[in-house]
């Protein structure tokens, strides 16, 4: 994965698009990948989570096929597939078609009938990396053919939307936070949602002194492997034992008097969310504040959590968080912690920007020296969720 971008924009889209389909697009759509600040494996526990919109994006054009049927291209050279309406919101191959499938399917299911469409797939959003790329996909793709089709479609449906095909199109059991960031991400600020009623609210993060810095692990996650869903199902365990619908309704007091009931594993997962809940609200306070000594101590106190507690860090992973604190620049990170569903990805941390060049060339170097994989990093501000690049009138 290299997160140095190339970036896309409807000048490269347009003649790309005319050559391979021989007409204009009728609507360009992007999404955005996302980085998770603070508040990991508690969407699917009913919990807080702290993500902002990356400025990385994937980009859909769209218009109606004169063929009558489906043609769907990647813009990186792969071939043209061709499928009739029917089959279009089925599942089948190759792979990366279920993303549009899905949506296709989950559209249709909400009354709105999607035409055979000509679509040109790209994205800058690196994959495998953590920084969910799918959500992008799935959200450009719905944001595409709600405006092709001529529809409103709020963004938070559009999430649901997007987090649906996951489910039933590709197999992972994610929670809401990657697809609604996706959708409803804001330029220059983070956001903070409650996974219990899909509330939210804007933070912004405008300092200019305070940069926010991803490395990449160079260790490719998928959350089809099986950890994710494990996961998921320790914390239904848990609920089951301590009888609530949610690990929301938990605090660390019932935690700690029922931990002979729960066994280490079910305490240990729980006490994870109990607590990632609570530093969302500390960190999200930091932010309000520009406190970020305090938010530093959030995300670290998360990393810890997420690598004891949950098990769902790994070697490489630490590796890098363990630098944040070792190299000569140390003192210029307020906090470093893993970011989204885990066993690899990136990292993110927040790092004063007068030294986040420097911070990012030890980091990196370190990295090299310790496991020696060569790795790379963005310094990143929060971009905007997805919307439309272009339209015809
Ligand atoms: C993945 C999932 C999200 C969330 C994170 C962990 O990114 O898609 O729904 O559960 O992992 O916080």
């Amino acid at each position: 994965m290299d997160l140095e971008q190339r970036s896309i924009n409807v000048d490269s889209l347009l003649p790309h698009y005319e050559r391979y389909f021989g007409h204009s697009p009728t609507v360009i759509a992007a999404a955005p990948g996302r980085v998770n600040l603070i508040g990991e494996h508690t969407d699917y526990n009913n919990g807080f989570v702290l993500p902002m919109a990356l400025e990385m994006i994937n980009a859909v054009s769209v218009a109606p096929s004169p063929t009558g049927k489906h043609r769907w291209v990647g813009a990186l050279g792969d071939s043209i597939i061709e499928l009739s309406p029917e089959e279009a919101s089925q599942t089948g191959d190759p792979f990366w078609s279920n993303y549009v499938r899905g949506v296709v399917c989950m559209l249709e299911r909400r009354g709105v009938k999607v035409p055979a469409v000509d679509m040109l797939v790209d994205s800058n959003v690196p994959r495998g990396g953590g920084l969910s790329s799918s959500a992008a996909f799935e959200v450009s793709v719905c944001t595409a053919l709600a405006a092709l089709c001529g529809v409103d479609i709020s963004p938070t449906e559009r999430a649901l939307i997007g987090q649906q095909t996951e489910h039933e199109f590709v197999n992972v059991p994610c929670g809401i936070m990657d697809q609604f960031i996706s959708a409803n991400g804001k330029k220059d600020h983070a956001l903070m949602l409650d996974c219990k009623d899909l509330s939210y609210q804007y933070i912004p993060m405008t300092d200019p002194d305070v940069s926010v810095l991803v490395i990449d692990s160079a260790v490719k996650h998928s959350l089809a492997d099986g950890g994710y869903a494990a996961r998921r199902r320790n914390c239904e365990e848990a609920c089951a034992v301590l009888g609530v619908e949610s690990l929301r309704e938990v605090s660390l007091n019932m935690l700690e008097a029922n931990k002979t009931k729960l066994g280490d594993l079910c305490y240990r997962r729980a006490r994870h969310v109990v607590g990632e809940n609570l530093r969302v609200a500390n960190f999200a306070k930091a932010l309000e504040e520009g406190d970020w000594e305090a938010a530093g101590i959030a995300m670290r106190g998360s990393h810890a959590s997420l690598r004891d507690d949950f098990e769902v860090s790994c070697a490489e992973v630490d590796t890098l968080v363990g630098l944040s604190y070792t190299i000569p620049s140390a003192e210029s990170v307020y906090g470093a912690r893993m970011a989204g569903g885990g066993f690899g990805g990136c990292i993110v941390a927040l790092v004063k920007s007068d030294a986040v060049e420097q911070v990012a060339h030890e980091m990196l170097e370190g990295y090299r020296e310790a496991l020696g994989i060569e790795t790379t990093y963005i310094v990143t501000r929060p971009g905007q969720g997805a919307h439309l690049l272009f339209q015809e009138q």
